[in-house]
């Protein structure tokens, strides 16, 4: 089979559930590209998630799967190694200390080399190739040497990196030649793309013109696209009954009155979520905040439990959480409400619905959806955002209340203007946001990049 349009991401849009079934993938990445793929009757070259897996490939909603298998060395190399324990701290900011291993780099050749075979055998003569993010950077120049005749374009869903910091990646020319081997890579924010156009220059001596660099006899050009959330669809669910079942739920099992302060993240040290609890921490312990009005729901999707830095973290966190619910807790009254656990699509909704204060506290992040995906939620236009400076949705949302994460007065002070703020001031900023975003959903996100790329045009999203 051939495809005109092919997305190629590490991950399937399904991931294989333990009991063989099929669960939606983690993470922002499927998040805002599985509704786009399912409206493209295109096909998705990914990895199932399961080590060792062999599925063939099968239609789902509408979209081809190709699944690409990973073997056990291939997930401790690739996926949990040059990945995860290499590129992805470094990318951020090295907020964790970057481990760089050989054999992780040759594994990480490897497998990119097998997607771009794979994406080579499922792609149409000119076809449009989206290839995703930081697990798969070699794959732009594979796929061009393999098939020229293809319009091939690249995402970075995490920041680009300031090159002094690039620069200490080994292999670090080959990750640049991989990215430069698309027509259009895109990126989060502006400053991204110019740290690419700038390593560029410094790496391989070319010379951008603006947002565009000639190189091998093509022109590559490098520009921000916001990536956004399904407004309409997270619209559509706020009134869906399971949704408003699960938010009575909600209030009735935390019982009556207490404000709601809200975190929803994977459980990934960028995510500043030790800082949060710190700070909420303090707000108890100083009389700020008291445990009888207020609670904080913590919700950490399990990830890449593999990895030690991510193991150490879920240590840190769950010893922190004790430590509070011991010392300002009571009999049925905790102040900390841990839930080391993935939800369905309809209980986030019920939970941002119910939200007073959704606290997003990362210490780097390329865009953070969750920060967007609660103010489509907030139709009612309740509910305040605590948001960091360091996301890219910052940029998108100064009406939140922005913070500094690593100045834990700062979050303290953050939390306490939120809990404080006044309802109309409250509806002012929310309004704002949604404005913004219902001008800016992924729908756009995705059509301006294909647009940019020249290639294949989407169908208008079909009504669901
Ligand atoms: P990242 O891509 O780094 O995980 P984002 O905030 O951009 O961060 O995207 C996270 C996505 O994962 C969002 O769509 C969010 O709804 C979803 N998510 C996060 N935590 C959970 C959870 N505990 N259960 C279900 N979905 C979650
Ligand atoms: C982030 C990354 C994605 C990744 C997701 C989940 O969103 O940008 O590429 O898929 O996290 O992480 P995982 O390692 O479970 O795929």
């Amino acid at each position: 089979m051939e495809y005109r349009f092919v997305v190629v991401a590490n991950r399937l849009p399904v991931d294989r559930a333990d009991d063989g079934g099929w669960t939606r993938s983690p993470g922002g990445l499927v998040s805002a590209l599985e509704p786009i793929a399912r409206n493209s009757g295109g096909a998705w070259v990914g990895w199932t998630g399961a080590v060792g897996d062999e599925t063939a490939p099968f239609d789902h909603d509408g979209v081809y799967l190709r699944p690409v298998p990973l073997s056990p060395e291939d997930v401790d190399r690739y996926y949990e190694g040059a990945s995860n324990s290499t590129i992805w701290p470094l990318f951020h900011d090295a907020v964790e200390q970057p481990v760089h291993k050989r054999d992780w780099r040759r594994s990480y050749d490897a497998v990119n080399r097998r997607f771009a075979e794979a994406t080579a055998e499922v792609a149409a003569e000119g076809a449009t190739v989206w290839i995703h993010d930081y697990q798969l950077m070699l794959v732009p120049a594979l796929l061009r040497a393999a098939r020229p005749d293809l319009r091939i374009g690249f995402f970075l869903h995490i920041p680009f990196p300031p090159v002094e910091l690039f620069m200490q990646l080994p292999g670090r020319g080959d990750l640049l030649r991989g990215l430069l081997g698309a027509d259009l890579v895109g990126f989060q924010r502006p400053l991204a793309a110019e740290n690419f156009l700038q390593l560029a220059a410094r790496l391989t001596g070319l010379h951008p013109d603006g947002e565009t660099v000639a190189y091998e006899g093509r022109t590559v050009t490098a520009r921000a696209f916001p990536i956004s959330i399904d407004v309409a669809g997270s619209e559509r669910m706020t009134s869906d009954p399971a949704v408003l079942r699960e938010r009575e739920r909600l209030q009735e099992d935390l019982g009556g009155d207490r404000r709601i302060l809200l975190g929803v993240d994977r459980l990934d040290y960028t995510k500043g979520i030790e800082q949060r609890i710190e700070a909420y921490g303090e707000l108890l312990a100083e009389g700020a905040l008291a445990a009888d009005e207020v609670v904080l729901i913590q919700l950490a999707t399990p990830s890449r439990m593999r990895v030690a830095q991510y193991q150490q973290l879920r240590e840190r966190v769950e010893r922190e959480v004790g430590r509070i619910n011991g010392e300002f807790g009571d009999v049925g009254r905790v102040p900390v409400h841990y839930l080391f656990q993935s939800r369905s699509p309809e209980e986030l909704q019920a939970l941002y619905l119910s939200a007073d204060v959704m606290v997003v506290t990362p210490l780097r992040d390329g865009m953070n959806l969750v920060a967007k995906e609660y103010v489509a939620a907030r139709q009612d236009e309740g509910g305040a955002l605590v948001l960091s400076e360091f996301t890219g949705a910052a940029a998108e949302l100064p009406d939140a209340f922005l913070v500094n994460p690593y100045d834990v007065d700062d979050l303290k002070r953050g939390i306490t203007a939120a809990l404080r703020a006044t309802p109309s001031d409250l509806r002012d900023r929310m309004r704002r946001m949604r404005t913004h975003l219902r001008e800016h959903d992924v729908d756009r996100w995705a059509r301006s990049f294909l647009d940019a790329l020249g290639g294949i045009k989407l169908d208008p999203p079909c009504p669901q």
